[in-house]
C-alpha cells in the first residue's frame, strides 16, 4: 500500500527525471552527432563537480497557438541555476537546443532574468551558455519582450558583476546583443556562429553568397570582427577556458580579484629579460616573451590574440596578484596604434578598471598609424577612446617603457600625465615627439638640403637628435619617468610597486557619467 507521502515523492522524482531529458533521446543524439554537448553536460564541465543547484526546472511556456499547448517541456529550453567554479559562486544559464531549438520564449526569458536579478542583488557573476535558434517564432512579440528584458539587465549589470557569454551553437538576429553587452564572449570553433542577419538575408540584400561559418563563425569573430575574445576547438575546451578566465575575475565591483600563492620569487632578478629587446631599434621582437618572463609562470592568458595583434592584452598574475596587461607588439605593424588596437585595448582597460584589476602597460610604440584608411575610419575618436579609458581608470597603473614612446602615443599609453602611478623606463627607451630620422628631416630640412652630401648630413643630424632625445633621461630629468631600471630588475620592481598600491584610493569628481567618444 503506497502512502500519500510516497506518492508525492514518486511524483517529484518522476518530474525531475522528465526535466532531465530535455527534448528527448533522439534530439540529444542529434546534438551529440553535431559534436556538441547537451545543456546539462556543459554545466557539468563548467562548474565544480556536483555543485550545480537548479532553479526553475519545472517552468513551462504559456503558449496556446500553433499546437504548442500540446508540447510543454519542463524547463522550457533553458537550464538555470547556481554553482561554483574553484569554490567561488556563479550563476549560470544553459540553453537547451533539444527543446524547441533552444529558442527564447517569454518564460525562457523570465528564467534568465531571474538569474540576472540574483546576480545583481548578491554580487555574483553570471555565465550564459548560448545555443539557440533565437526568438521563439510562435510567441511573437512576447519573445522580443523577453530579449529586451534580458538586454536591459545586461546593461544594468555592466560594471557591477562580470558577465561572460559562451557561444556553443547558433546565436543569431537580435539575440547577439545580449552577449555583445557582456564582458567576454567565448566561442567554439566549427559549431557556433553569431550574426545579425543570416546567409539567406545577406544574399537577398547584398547578393553575397556566404556560409554560416564565413559569415559569423568563431574564426571570423576572433580574427576579423573582434567580437569573440577567446575561442577553442570543442565545447569542453571552451568551457575549461571559461573556468580559466573566471579565475582572474572578482565576484563583483566591490570585490578584489582572487590572489593565488606565487610559486617563484618576487625579489629575484630575471636574467632572460636582458636579451629580449634587440639593440637595433628597427628590429622586431615578440613582446609576449617579455610578458611571460615578467609574470608568474604559466599565468598569462591572452585575450583576443588574433585580433589587432599589434597590441597584446590579457590577464596574468604577478606575485599572485591578478593584473591586466596591455602591451604594444613590435612584431606586428611595429606595434603601431591603429583603430582596432585602440578599441581593443580601451575596452580591456575599462573592464580592468571596473573590476579592480591593476594595469601593467609595456610600451614600445612608434606612434599612430598614418593613412586615409585610418583617418576616414575615425582614428581621431577611436584613439581617443584609449586615452579616455586610461585617464579615467583609478586602479593601480604601472608603465614600463621598453623602447619607443613616440608622439601622442607616448601620452596615451598610460603616461604619468594621464594618471599612471609609476612609470619606469629601460635604458633602451626612446621618448620623443617622433623617431630621430623623421625629426631630423623636419627640423634640419634647410641645413640638410644645403649640405654638400645631404645623406651624410641627414645621418649626422639624426644621430644628434637620437643622442639628445632618443633616451629615457630627458623624461627622467623632469620626473615623467620615475626610475630608469635594468630589464632584469623589472619583475621585482613592478611587484614592489604593485604591492605598495594595494590600498590605492583615487576619487573622481561626481557626475552622472562621462561621455567617452563612442
Ligand atoms: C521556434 C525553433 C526556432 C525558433 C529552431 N526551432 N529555431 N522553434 N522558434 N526560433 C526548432 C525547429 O523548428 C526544430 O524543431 C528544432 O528547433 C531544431 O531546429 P532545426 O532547424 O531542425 O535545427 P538545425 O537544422 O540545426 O538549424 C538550426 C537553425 C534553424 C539554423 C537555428 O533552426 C533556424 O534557422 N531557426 C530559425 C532561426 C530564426 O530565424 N530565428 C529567429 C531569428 S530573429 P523540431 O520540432 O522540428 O525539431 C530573432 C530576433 C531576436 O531571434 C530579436 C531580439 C531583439
Amino acid at each position: 500500500m503506497i502512502t500519500p507521502e510516497e506518492r508525492a515523492r514518486d511524483k517529484l522524482l518522476r518530474k525531475r527525471k522528465e526535466a532531465l531529458q530535455g527534448g528527448g533521446e533522439e534530439k540529444i543524439h542529434s546534438q551529440h552527432e553535431k559534436g556538441k554537448l547537451t545543456a546539462r553536460e556543459r554545466i557539468e564541465v563548467l562548474l565544480d563537480t556536483e555543485s550545480f543547484e537548479e532553479i526553475g526546472a519545472f517552468v513551462t511556456h504559456r503558449s496556446r497557438e500553433f499546437g504548442l499547448e500540446k508540447q510543454r517541456i519542463p524547463g522550457d529550453g533553458v537550464v538555470t541555476g547556481r554553482g561554483t567554479i574553484d569554490g567561488r559562486p556563479v550563476l549560470v544559464f544553459s540553453q537547451d537546443f533539444t527543446v524547441f531549438g533552444g529558442s527564447l520564449s517569454e518564460m525562457h526569458a523570465q528564467k534568465i532574468v531571474r538569474l540576472q536579478e540574483l546576480a545583481l542583488d548578491n554580487g555574483i557573476p553570471l555565465i550564459g551558455l548560448n545555443d539557440s535558434g533565437g526568438a521563439r517564432i510562435q510567441e511573437g512579440v512576447l519573445s522580443l519582450a523577453g530579449y529586451a528584458d534580458i538586454f536591459y539587465r545586461n546593461v544594468l549589470s555592466s560594471g557591477i558583476v562580470p558577465q561572460l557569454s559562451v557561444i556553443l551553437g547558433p546565436c543569431a538576429g537580435g539575440a547577439v546583443y545580449s552577449p555583445a553587452i557582456t564582458d567576454f564572449i567565448l566561442m567554439t570553433e566549427g559549431t557556433s556562429y553569431m550574426f545579425v542577419t543570416g546567409p539567406n538575408v545577406v544574399k537577398t540584400v547584398t547578393h553575397e553568397e556566404v556560409t554560416f561559418e564565413d559569415l559569423g563563425g568563431a574564426r571570423v569573430h576572433a580574427e576579423k570582427s573582434g567580437v569573440a575574445h577567446l575561442t577553442a576547438p570543442s565545447d569542453v575546451d571552451t568551457l575549461l577556458l571559461t573556468r580559466r578566465l573566471f579565475s582572474y575575475l572578482p565576484l563583483n565591483w566591490k570585490d578584489k580579484p582572487p590572489r593565488r600563492p606565487c610559486p617563484i620569487s618576487t625579489s629575484a632578478n630575471v636574467p632572460q629579460l636582458k636579451y629580449v629587446v634587440p639593440e637595433n631599434p628597427a628590429q622586431h621582437y615578440d613582446v609576449r616573451d617579455v610578458i611571460r618572463a615578467l609574470v608568474d609562470p604559466l599565468s598569462f592568458l591572452e585575450i583576443q590574440p588574433e585580433y589587432a595583434a599589434n597590441i597584446v592584452i590579457g590577464f596574468a598574475r604577478l606575485g599572485g596578484y591578478v593584473v591586466g596587461i596591455v602591451a604594444n607588439q613590435p612584431l606586428v605593424l611595429a606595434g603601431v596604434l591603429d583603430i582596432a588596437a585602440s578599441q581593443k585595448a580601451a575596452r580591456f582597460v575599462r573592464f580592468c578598471d571596473a573590476f579592480n584589476i591593476p594595469l601593467i602597460v609595456l610600451e614600445d610604440v612608434p606612434g599612430f598609424l598614418p593613412g586615409t584608411h585610418q583617418e576616414w575610419g575615425g582614428i581621431i575618436k577611436e584613439g581617443a577612446k584609449l586615452l579616455y579609458a586610461f585617464s579615467e581608470a583609478t586602479v593601480p597603473r604601472l608603465t614600463v617603457i621598453l623602447r619607443k614612446a613616440y608622439g601622442g602615443a607616448y601620452d596615451v599609453m598610460n603616461s604619468r600625465h594621464i594618471g599612471a602611478d609609476y612609470v619606469f623606463a629601460w635604458p633602451t627607451a626612446e621618448i620623443a615627439v617622433m623617431g630621430p630620422q623623421g625629426a631630423a628631416e623636419i627640423i634640419f630640412k634647410r641645413e640638410i638640403a644645403a649640405a654638400p652630401d645631404p645623406a651624410a648630413a641627414l645621418a649626422e643630424k639624426t644621430a644628434e637628435y637620437r643622442r639628445i632625445f632618443a633616451n629615457p633621461y630627458r623624461a627622467a630629468d623632469r620626473g615623467f619617468v620615475d626610475a630608469v631600471i635594468l630589464p632584469e630588475e623589472t619583475r621585482r620592481i613592478l611587484f614592489a610597486a604593485l604591492d605598495s598600491l594595494q590600498n590605492k584610493q583615487r576619487s573622481r569628481p561626481p557626475r552622472k557619467h562621462g561621455n567617452i567618444p563612442l
